[in-house]
């Protein structure tokens, strides 16, 4: 064990000059709460209820079907996506918001693989989130296709002249470890292939320059750092340069050049809207464009300032006071908004912490994660969060049977 880096009072004293305090006002946070489970689902911003209410009840309940048009329902997914578009680098009409982050995986991949006809290979990682390697599989299985497996220390090395698309996590769910996203997609391109980036955690948190960095095609969803509530609308990013040429598969009408022209034969739409396939979920929508208030006129720079800075100092403080083994990588480059720690009792960790006032999460099979959102969090949050981490440990609290039963949400 080190010596400690940091005592409470100073960390009472960086909240006060911290430059994004404010922001925590913008979140309804249930009282005491110490909340490191953004990455999982973003709490309720405080505008969110009454924008819900407000398209509830005088949208749909007074002006009924005319709010399509009047209240500009039909827009919400280009609104709300060029909204996004400002966080991840992109330009307003690249990011459309539709479907969930599962579904525009589907679409893209197929849209990728066509863009590179005669190319037969996806690549993505072992390691990946489990619904990218099982849409990948999927893809490859129905296109005919080969999936290969990359090892994300080195991703591109599985990528030949034979790949379509290279699929990858921006940062990595389990263990926070954030790729180079331009040099990534640098180097795959000079194999020739396209690269699908997952940005589930990065969006909102991680400064992400999809222009800048050349890149091809994105996802991410809208429930965790972009905080818009419980199964959000997830996003699509498509470069400008591929609009035209791009295909999707889910050819709904609401991706149609002209749904209401009702034609027989499908003619997509010009730019993103032809991702769209189905009819806009509004109520979600609107929740989504609301919760984005919270991070109205921040920069993303800004944002991850703050973010290492607590993600730091949690690891600082946790290499002082405990032995738990670190998995997320301690240099700022590499670092996503999360620390995960490894423990062989993680799941009880993590339940007993949340009895104490403290929420992450567990992931399997041994890593009690904890996200630290900037937005609304404290430095004294990330001092208190530790000292209840060594209460946990000193007891042995995860050994009680009563935080053994797993709910079907870990
Ligand atoms: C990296 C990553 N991709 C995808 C998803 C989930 O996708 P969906 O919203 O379709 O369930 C998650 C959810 O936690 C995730 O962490």
């Amino acid at each position: 064990m080190s010596s400690t880096p940091l005592d409470r009072d100073t960390a009472a004293g960086l909240d006060a000059a911290d430059p994004l305090g404010h922001l925590r006002a913008r979140f309804a946070l249930p009282g005491e709460l110490i909340y490191l489970d953004g990455n999982s689902l973003g709490p309720l911003p405080v505008g969110v209820a009454d924008r819900m209410r407000d398209t509830i009840e005088r949208e749909w309940g007074q002006d009924l079907i005319k709010s399509w048009n009047s209240a500009g329902w039909i827009d919400l997914p280009l609104r709300t996506g060029a909204r996004i578009a400002r966080l991840v680098g992109a330009a307003e009409d690249e990011v459309v918001v539709t479907d969930s982050t599962s579904v525009n995986l589907f679409k893209l991949l197929v849209a990728a693989a066509r863009l590179r006809p005669g190319r037969r290979v996806v690549v993505t990682e072992s390691t990946t989130f489990p619904t990218d390697g099982y849409i990948a599989a999927a893809v490859a299985e129905i296109l005919g296709l080969e999936l290969r497996w990359c090892d994300r220390a080195d991703p591109v090395a599985a990528v030949g002249d034979d790949t379509a698309v290279l699929a990858l996590n921006h940062v990595d769910y389990r263990g926070g470890h954030l790729l180079d996203l331009e040099a990534v997609t640098r180097r795959a391109h000079e194999r020739g292939a396209l690269v699908l980036w997952d940005l589930c955690h990065s969006a909102g948190v991680v400064p992400v320059d999809l222009d800048e960095s050349g890149a091809d095609l994105a996802v991410g969803c809208g429930y965790k750092y972009l905080n818009g509530g419980p199964g959000a609308p997830a996003f699509c990013f498509v470069a400008k340069r591929l609009h035209d040429e791009l295909r999707q598969p889910l050819t709904g009408w609401m991706g149609h050049a002209e749904p209401f022209a009702m034609a027989r034969d499908y003619t997509p739409a010009a730019g993103t809207t032809r991702l769209q396939a189905g009819t806009p979920p509004v109520l979600s929508l609107a929740a989504l464009d609301a919760a984005l208030d919270a991070v109205e006129g921040v920069e993303v720079a800004d944002l991850r300032r703050k973010s290492l800075r607590l993600t730091g100092t949690f690891l600082d403080l946790v290499r002082a006071y405990t032995d738990l083994e670190v998995l997320t990588p301690a240099d700022d480059r590499r670092r996503g908004s999360q620390v995960s720690l490894r423990h062989p009792r993680a799941y009880g960790v993590v339940q007993a912490l949340i009895a104490r006032g403290v929420v992450g999460d567990f992931r399997e099979p041994d890593v009690a994660r904890f996200g630290f959102a900037p937005a609304y969090l404290r430095y004294i949050d990330v001092w208190d969060a530790v000292q209840q981490l060594v209460a946990v440990l000193q007891g042995e609290e995860y050994a009680d049977p009563a935080y053994s039963s797993r709910s079907p949400v870990t």
